[in-house]
């Protein structure tokens, strides 16, 4: 939800800060902008992705050595020029860039028209501006005491960046709610909203915490202090992010890629943690706090999007393993009633970015009913993995791609980790199996290639139900939530209506829908339901459906009626979802390629949702 990056060094800023903003266009690419000090305040704003930036300023007065970007995911105002940040003071001398939301700017412009002051945008950013501007002619403040001064009266979230063009000397940058880090080089600083724009330059970062501001001086000097105005010690950090990581390679988009690097990522996540051979699972931050986690009376489940996907994964998989009920919420759901939770519940938040602002409310809600908080979370050094109590990361590396593909994976490897771990310590699974499902789990990297080898087959199958309207998934079981996770992604990136549905509940509404133009995808690798589904395939063909099947290697029965067959290795029921799922994204990564959609970056969407 927005992306900011901003630059004080010796270095020309111009080139630093496109880059960066390419690099953070995941957060929002309706429209980018650029600010640089160059002895004027020089600023360009354009409509669309940051490439039509870049087109628009090339030949234009690019000089400066501070400066700062901003990429737009929408909020207040439409998507266009004016819109765009940076936004200026009234005179010009200011400018800013924000990620979150000025909650209150309604009633502080109302009061600020009275001053006289006037606007030229919708948003919520250019009151703010203007009340650093107001809190600076009014007392005469430098410009970090008058950003202070506005910010406490502001009611929202924030990560911002002001310049000051009478202070050429410095950046002040602050937060609350959405994520600021700063990388310390030499004679030099960055400013991001996450590290992928500063790792070509340094590996040292401080992330600044809610409340903070930063000043940022040329001549090196870095202070931090509260709102308050209490000074605070900075806490250095070394990142371990390597830009491969963070380019496409050789694949046409970051979501193949993505898609591809499965076998590994899920590697990365089990790394350390498992040996069959040797009979152990670990994982650290379960360590840490596994007694009150075998205590738990609950688990809750707390996150949004595909995250809340892999929750549900995680329902079945600590219940039937470790015979711990679970509730799975929506992370925005759980924040604004009033939930019953208690000391011994165990809070999990699952977040790819760490940063999803109903998730992080969410956990502060349960944190003041003293649950133990616990984050699985992709993101190094991300908001959510700062508040929990304990937690473990995925480890897949950035995900790029807006539509997750990896980050799910490596999310049901985590639960998987922890519900094997609970549930053997629990004594609620024999060594037997405990030890087969710690088998079964070493070999999924290497049944995901073999079904990443069928991707041919799949392109065949996705362009024959491309030109669909509608689609519907079925699952049971494990296979429930992918059957959502399979829907949701053909709807994000292909723009098809898809509707996940357990199997069963088809006859309770959806197969009303059904005819012959209508792809109906089945995902009918349970051992357990075989026979259910099978009599649910034959519903749909029934009524002249077309069905594509994801079934078992050797399958018989269904692959004789289904239209489509994606025949997938066979596992433990517990671990199907991690080797069903990926038919599934590869089959809507292809119609959305030849419905022409833009897979990294589909309309209206942003990775990161740092707004509610
Ligand atoms: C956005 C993204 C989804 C993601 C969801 C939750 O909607 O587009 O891919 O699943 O946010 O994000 P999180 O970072 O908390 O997993």
């Amino acid at each position: 939800m927005c992306g900011i990056v901003a630059y004080i060094g010796e270095r020309e800023a111009f080139p630093i800060i496109m880059k960066g903003l390419q690099r953070l266009e995941y957060r929002g690419y309706d429209s980018a902008g650029i600010a640089l000090l160059n002895g004027d305040m020089t600023v360009y704003k354009k409509k669309g992705k940051v490439k039509e930036l870049l087109d628009f300023a090339r030949d234009k007065k690019t000089s400066g050595s501070i400066g700062m970007g901003h990429t737009r995911w929408a909020t207040h105002g439409v998507p266009n020029d004016v819109n765009a940040h940076p936004h200026l003071s009234g005179d010009g001398r200011l400018s800013i860039i924000h990620n979150g939301i000025i909650e209150n700017y309604n009633s502080l412009k109302a009061a600020l028209v009275k001053l006289g002051h006037e606007f030229t945008s919708d948003t919520d950013t250019e009151v703010l501006i203007h009340l650093i501007e107001e809190a600076q002619r009014h007392d005469n403040l430098p410009i970090e005491e008058a950003v202070r001064v506005a910010l406490t009266k502001v009611v929202g979230a924030y990560a911002i960046v002001v310049l000051d063009q009478d202070a050429p000397d410095r950046v002040v940058a602050a937060r609350k709610g959405s994520p600021l880090v700063i990388g310390l080089g030499e004679n030099e600083f960055f400013m991001a909203s996450d590290a992928s724009p500063l790792v070509e330059y340094t590996k040292e970062v401080i992330y600044l915490n809610d409340e903070e501001i930063a000043v940022i001086k040329r001549n090196g000097d870095l202070q931090i202090k509260t709102i308050d105005n209490k000074i605070q010690s900075p806490f250095i950090e070394k990142i371990d992010l390597k830009i491969e990581r963070l380019e496409k390679g050789d694949f046409d988009s970051f979501m193949l890629k993505e898609i591809f690097e499965q076998p590994r990522t899920i590697q990365d996540c089990m790394r350390g943690r498992l040996s069959s051979k040797e009979g152990w699972v670990k994982v650290g931050g379960l360590e840490q706090v596994v007694d009150r986690v075998s205590a738990a009376q609950r688990f809750i489940i707390a996150a949004c999007g595909t995250s809340w996907h892999a929750g549900l994964i995680g329902e079945y998989l600590f219940e039937e393993l470790a015979r711990i009920p679970v509730e799975v919420e929506y992370a925005s759901e759980l924040r604004y009633r009033n939930p019953i939770i208690n000391e011994t519940d165990v809070i999990i938040a699952l977040s790819q970015s760490g940063e999803t602002a109903d998730t992080l409310a969410a956990l502060e809600t349960a944190k003041e009913k003293k649950a133990l908080i616990y984050g699985v979370v992709n993101v190094v050094g991300s908001s959510i993995a700062r508040v929990t109590d304990s937690g473990s990361y995925i480890h897949a590396g950035p995900e790029i791609g807006v539509a997750s593909t990896k980050a799910f994976t490596g999310q049901v490897t985590l639960l998987t980790l922890m519900a094997i771990h609970l549930g053997y310590s629990k004594g609620t699974i024999p060594r037997s199996y405990y030890l087969q499902l710690l088998e079964e789990l070493e070999q999924i990297p290497h049944k995901i290639e073999k079904i990443l080898a069928k991707d041919k087959q799949i392109e065949a199958i996705a362009s024959e139900i491309k030109d669909a309207t509608n689609a519907l998934y079925l699952g049971r079981g494990y296979n429930f939530p992918v059957a959502l996770e399979g829907a949701l992604k053909l709807k994000e990136i292909s723009y098809i209506h898809a509707e996940g549905y357990p199997a069963a509940e088809m006859k309770h509404g959806p197969i009303a829908l059904i005819d012959e133009n209508m792809p109906v995808i089945v995902i009918a690798t349970n051992k357990s339901a075989y026979e259910k589904i099978f009599s649910n395939v034959q519903e749909v063909k029934a009524r002249k459906g077309k069905v594509i099947a994801i079934v078992s290697e050797g399958d018989k029965e269904i692959k004789a009626i289904a239209d489509y067959c994606i025949e997938i290795p066979d596992t433990d029921e517990p671990l199907t979802p991690l080797l069903s799922v990926i038919p599934l994204q590869l089959l809507s990564y292809h119609i959305a390629i030849m419905r022409g959609c833009n897979v990294d970056q589909p309309r209206n969407l942003a990775k990161s949702v740092t707004v509610e």
